[in-house]
């Protein structure tokens, strides 16, 4: 049981001296590797950051758990309203262990589904409810700052919908609130309509939240092994904290990510797993990749705005649709194939032939087969492009190696802050364009964003193109 990362294509030896990276200039970098590793953990210890500690909650584990099977046979869908970092862990962890939506098995009391209401688009909303009846329906409301507009208008809509069928009592016990615990209207309203309620950690922000309630209350719902996650997370965490290199495969990942990024110029990485399983936490991973590192300002508060842009792409369908850019366009991009070692299916193509050429070399061979050579084909072809690539491979997929694989990808980014010398868990330009939301909603107290919007309005109506 293990994750694998193989950077020999970033190498210059691989992809040239501009745009690769020679193992001098890596063995150089280490000291700085090695401050940023000190860093994160005497803050982690200092407790100003949480994550680290996430999957070693046992008694938070056994709770969800005990409140998951309190309530097993009473619901075919689990409904989570929440948005970004609130929402995001829930979808990996479900489209990793059970697939994406429209491979799912059939939905029943015994294999609830999980329905995200993320978005506020009015007619996705109106068609959830649709598909759901609100006696077999457990709702998640879930808001570290207990005020997101979109969380909390779709929230008192499902609430309305909860209660129009089933009154206000039994609405209430078909609720389940996740969100801080010393401030926010989500915990006022928790408190008030008696609601099973978890807390988020104060020092665990929204998208390094996937191993707390935020992401194992819809998990240990939809029935999802959480103790499994949470212990491939744990063993990932000890290699996390160790010095060598070799070992600690976030912090050289980090480390040549952030050479590669800051010396060669590679702006973007494109996350490209190879699983269709892969595919939420390379959506997860994209936000906390854009939202931890994308900043103006560094902890010294200098104007950097620095940030990469992360892509999701999935391989082999997106070869077919990004790959002519990713090895002829503007060679700006790394590129991080997520691979899986031993599937879980063969796919076995038919051994018949059929007497046409563009079928019969495939037969007898397998589906599993053909999506690895595609890979290593897709890798060989960017390496000869001289596009820096490297690969993490995930022994299988499973709990375990998923919960390794996201609080890897937590520390990496964690490491990727210190580097740099920004502060990767503040979120700044989240934090504004909520604020103007408020004000142009009409919540008292934000009348000042209403009138910087205003402004800009004005602005707008002298502008001419
Ligand atoms: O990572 C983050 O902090 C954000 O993406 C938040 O998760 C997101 O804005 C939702 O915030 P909240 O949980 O307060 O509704």
């Amino acid at each position: 049981m293990a994750i694998h990362f193989d950077p020999t294509n970033l190498s210059a030896a691989m992809v040239g001296a501009k745009h690769g990276l020679t193992p001098e200039e890596a063995a150089a970098a280490q000291p700085a590797g090695l401050a940023a590793l000190a860093g994160l953990h005497k803050r982690a210890d200092a407790g100003e950051y949480g994550f680290p500690h996430l999957p070693f909650q046992a008694a938070l584990i056994r709770e969800v758990k005990a409140y998951a099977k309190s309530v097993a046979g009473a619901y075919d869908t689990v409904c989570v309203v929440g948005i970004g970092g609130s929402a995001l862990g829930a979808w990996a962890l479900d489209c990793g262990l059970r697939g994406p939506h429209p491979v799912q098995a059939a939905f029943s009391t015994k294999n609830p589904r999980l329905v995200i209401l993320d978005n506020v688009d009015p007619v996705f909303i109106q068609s959830a409810l649709e598909s759901m009846k609100p006696a077999r329906t457990i709702v998640v409301p879930i808001a570290k700052s207990g005020s997101t507009a979109e969380t909390m208008s779709t929230f008192l809509i499902v609430h309305e919908w909860l209660k129009a069928k089933l009154g206000a009592k039994k609405a209430a016990a078909r609720i389940v609130a996740v969100t801080s615990e010393g401030h926010g209207d989500l915990k006022k309203f928790a408190t008030a309509n008696d609601l099973v309620t978890f807390h988020i950690p104060e020092n665990v922000g929204g998208r390094f939240s996937v191993l707390s309630a935020v992401g194992l209350v819809p998990a240990a719902l939809a029935g999802l092994d959480i103790a499994g996650v949470c212990k491939g997370a744990a063993d990932m965490t000890a290699l996390c904290w160790k010095e060598n290199f070799d070992e600690n495969i976030a912090l050289k990942s980090a480390l040549l990510h952030w050479l590669i990024w800051t010396r060669r110029g590679k702006t973007i990485q494109v996350a490209f797993p190879y699983a269709n399983r892969l595919w939420g936490a390379a959506f997860w991973f994209r936000q906390l990749w854009a939202e931890s590192l994308g900043k103006a300002n560094n902890r010294k508060g200098k104007l950097v705005h620095t940030g990469q842009t992360p892509i999701a792409a999935l391989g082999a369908t997106d070869q077919h649709s990004q790959v002519q850019l990713y090895r002829e366009g503007p060679n700006d991009k790394v590129y991080s194939f997520w691979a899986v070692g031993k599937w879980a299916a063969a796919g076995r193509i038919p051994k018949e032939k059929t007497g046409l050429e563009g079928f019969d070399y495939l037969a007898g061979q397998s589906l599993r087969k053909l999506i690895d050579v595609e890979r290593l084909a897709t890798a060989a072809a960017l390496t000869t492009a001289e596009r820096p690539n490297c690969t993490y491979t995930l022994d299988k997929l499973d709990a375990w190696h998923l919960g390794a694989l996201l609080q890897m990808f937590e520390f990496q980014t964690a490491f990727c802050g210190e580097l740099l010398g920004i502060d990767a868990f503040d979120q700044p330009g989240v934090e504004l364009g909520k604020v103007f939301t408020f004000g142009l909603m009409g919540r008292a107290g934000y009348e000042e964003y209403a009138a910087r919007y205003k402004a800009y309005e004005t602005q707008r109506a002298g502008a001419k193109l």
